[in-house]
């Protein structure tokens, strides 16, 4: 039997009286790269956040092969689900420090060899000892999926992560994440709000409304189903 890699059941995350989430049940499989779909406010950030546990789920559960996730020790969850946001939010120093930090947490010293090739794959050659302050945001967001990827998770959570650059920029990033998801196989979910980008990217999409999840199909299909909501 194909067990999904990922699978929320009754999902939840309830704020101040509101569900942000509403019992979401959505299976991811190895593979996927699924987008998210949803006006401003519809509780896609509110839903990745609950995936590798930045916040807590106020109900429901979520599994990773079909263990729950709270078995796993929540920096353990972070490595196996990486996550890439709108803002890079690196740490002070170089390039290097930031790759070595996430390796260092399970006392992994990445070797000089290892930061190369790690950069090499985000295409940023001889860039290890820049300081970050000196990164252009294309840059920046090089080195966070890096920094990622340092993790060697199985799982990337991707919330606008070109969003905030320009188009030159957009293109080059969303270009290497798809060489690096067919190169490794990796499985995704990304919210995005560039229609085009999700049907470049993603190989099926989910609807979300008001916490909800309204419909999954594919990245044309939950277009139209959007496009149908007023
Ligand atoms: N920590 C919080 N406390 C209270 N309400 C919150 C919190 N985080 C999010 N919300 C509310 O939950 C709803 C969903 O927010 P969320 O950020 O998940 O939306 P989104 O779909 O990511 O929107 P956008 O496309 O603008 O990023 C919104 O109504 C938001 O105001
Ligand atoms: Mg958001």
């Amino acid at each position: 039997m194909n067990i999904p890699l990922l699978r929320t059941d009754k999902l939840c995350r309830q704020v101040d009286g509101k569900l942000i989430v509403n019992a979401i049940d959505l299976e991811v499989y190895a593979g996927d790269l699924v987008a998210i779909i949803g006006r401003s406010g519809a509780g896609k950030s509110s839903f990745l956040r609950l995936l590798n546990r930045l916040d807590e789920p106020t109900s429901g559960a979520v599994y990773l092969h079909d263990q729950d996730y709270r078995q796993l020790a929540p920096r353990q969850l972070r490595r196996q689900v990486g996550m890439m946001m709108q803002a890079a939010h690196l740490f002070p120093g170089t390039v290097a420090d930031n790759l070595r930090f996430g390796p260092r947490q399970q006392d992994i010293d990445l070797a000089a060899a290892a930061i190369e090739s790690l950069l090499a794959q985000v295409g940023l050659p001889a860039f290890a000892n820049r300081d970050i302050l000196h990164l252009s945001g294309g840059e920046a967001q090089r080195v966070s999926l890096a920094r990622t990827l340092a993790n060697q998770p199985e799982m990337l959570l991707l919330d606008e992560p070109t969003s905030a650059l320009d188009e030159r920029a957009e293109r080059e990033i969303e270009e290497l994440l798809l060489q690096i998801f067919q190169a490794q196989q990796l499985t995704g979910l990304m919210v995005t709000h560039d229609t085009a980008q999700a049907l470049r990217l993603a190989n099926r999409a989910i609807l979300l409304h008001e916490g909800k999840l309204l419909y999954t199909g594919s990245v044309q299909e939950v277009l139209d189903a959007q496009s149908t909501l007023c």
